[in-house]
């Protein structure tokens, strides 16, 4: 029964009228989203409640803004929930058939394949080429503090996880030339994803600016890594690493491995789900450490006493649990995938409202993660939060950064890895003060970007 499966548990089937954000035709709530989305989102949820209809215009979602929410679309009612709809067409315009964006059986097959190499044991064979790529992006992190000029910590930490992603997924296979240009290509296609998901309801043969570029970017991404899967498949490289392990895999039930073509649409899917995410991550954290010169001490004095000056391994991360926390803070208060975008398959009801099919619905982890009823003073950076006591009765979906239910991140384990690994290693380098009145704020964008960035001076540690 529809009823019994309802989020808030009520039996009741009255229709309750939906709060809206606005009444306005054509452009519905899109200019205050425009001005301050963040700000916008926490001021509707006050004033509307855990559920409401965002009206842009031409475009209506539902918004959900309670855990509980989460756990019905994402998990205990997920079938109703698919990935389609405009962002996510435009997403496929880019990945194919990937797992981010695959579903059904297909989907169920792909992961079952993937999932053993992203198991920590197999992540362990990984964790040399990842500390040995982000210690390379930090020398040149060195040339920024000799010269005690003004650094941006987004693009710097872009081109540390974009450097690991390359590294983990190719291990030395790429030259540096293609390694270059495919960092170039992903930056690009991931830049332009936003524009491709606003214009994606629009016919194809209407010009839009940047789209030949991008398009031009897929295919220099496309030539580097079917040429790469065609020295992996002849032999002719090292097998330490992901694209290796993914082409060995075969599906139990019928013997059969990936076809290049999905090999180069998963290839795609790890390095866009993987490179940005993990950099927010960082950039984010830093800046809340930059607020609080206190928790920054008590990172590097942690890491400091860990390390003792030499580079970290896998098995110095349960020495590091500070380290740990300031990043799912940092997560908490700005997830990387701030909104989980889904269409109702069939009419359903959430809360006694009802959601017809074809509902566009928005499960918005930015809000779940700031909710007043989860969260004691929800907007303050503290990531002792995150110790074992304060985490005990905590709603097992009021922090999800890496989603829930069966389409979880793959990459979690491997994200937190590199993202202890790197905090532990920038803290160890550098000590990292703001610049005076750049101000940090975030803007709507695909993921949960800095505007403007994070600009920092970096000095040499001794
Ligand atoms: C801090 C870093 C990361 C964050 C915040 C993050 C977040 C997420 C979220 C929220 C989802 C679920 C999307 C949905 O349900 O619509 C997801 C899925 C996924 N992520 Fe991550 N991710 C991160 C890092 C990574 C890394 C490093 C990789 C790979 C190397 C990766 C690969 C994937 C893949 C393949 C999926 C699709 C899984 C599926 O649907 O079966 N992610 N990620």
């Amino acid at each position: 029964m529809l009823e019994s499966m309802t989020p808030s548990g009520s039996l009741t089937t009255a229709v309750r009228r939906m709060p809206k954000t606005s009444n306005l035709p054509l452009i519905g709530s899109l200019p205050q989203l425009l001005r301050d989305p963040f700000g916008f989102v926490a001021q509707a949820r006050a004033t509307h409640g855990d559920i409401y209809r965002l009206n842009l215009g031409l475009i209506n979602v539902v918004v959900l803004n309670q855990p509980r929410h989460a756990q019905y679309v994402l998990r205990d009612n997920a079938a109703n929930y698919s990935k389609s709809g405009p962002m996510w067409n435009a997403v496929r315009g880019m990945l194919g058939n990937g797992l981010v964006v695959s579903e059904g059986d297909f989907w169920l097959r792909q992961r079952r394949m993937m999932q053993p190499q992203f198991h920590r044991q197999r992540l362990a064979a990984l964790q040399t080429l990842m500390v040995e790529a982000i210690a390379e992006a930090l020398d040149s992190w060195e040339v920024a503090a000799d010269g005690a000029t003004p650094f941006d910590l987004t693009p710097g930490f872009n081109r540390l996880t974009m450097k690991v992603i390359v590294r983990t997924l190719f291990g030395t296979g790429l030259t540096a030339q293609e390694m270059d240009d495919t960092a170039e290509a992903m930056t690009y296609a991931l830049d332009f994803l936003m524009k491709a998901i606003l214009v994606e309801p629009l016919p194809r043969w209407l010009p839009v600016p940047g789209r030949k570029k991008y398009q031009q970017a897929l295919a220099r991404f496309d030539e580097i890594v079917y040429g790469i899967i065609a020295q992996c498949r002849a032999g002719k490289l090292s097998d330490d690493h992901l694209l290796a392990m993914l082409l060995d895999v075969v599906d139990e039930e019928t013997g059969e491995g990936m076809t290049d073509q999905q090999l180069r649409d998963e290839v795609a899917t790890l390095f866009l789900a993987g490179y940005e995410t993990t950099s927010l991550a960082l950039s984010w954290a830093f800046h809340h450490l930059m607020q609080h010169p206190e928790m920054m001490g008590k990172l590097q004095a942690e890491v400091d006493s860990a390390l003792n000056g030499r580079q970290p391994t896998l098995a110095d991360l349960p020495q590091l649990p500070y380290t740990r926390m300031v990043l799912q803070e940092a997560m908490r208060l700005q997830p990387p995938s701030y909104w989980l975008p889904r269409t109702a398959v069939a009419d359903d009801e959430i809360d006694g409202y009802h959601i017809p099919a074809g509902t566009q619905v928005v499960s918005l982890t930015y809000m779940y993660h700031r909710h007043p009823e989860h969260w004691e003073n929800a907007d303050q950076f503290d990531p002792e939060r995150f110790t074992p006591e304060r985490s005990a009765n905590r709603h097992r979906y009021a922090w999800i950064p890496f989603g829930a239910g069966q389409r979880l991140c793959i990459g979690r384990d491997f994200a937190m890895m590199e993202g202890q690994l790197a905090l532990a290693m920038v803290a160890q380098r550098f000590n990292i003060t703001a610049v005076p009145d750049h101000e940090v704020k975030p803007m709507l964008s695909s993921t949960l970007r800095p505007k403007n960035g994070v600009m920092v001076t970096l000095e040499k540690r001794a």
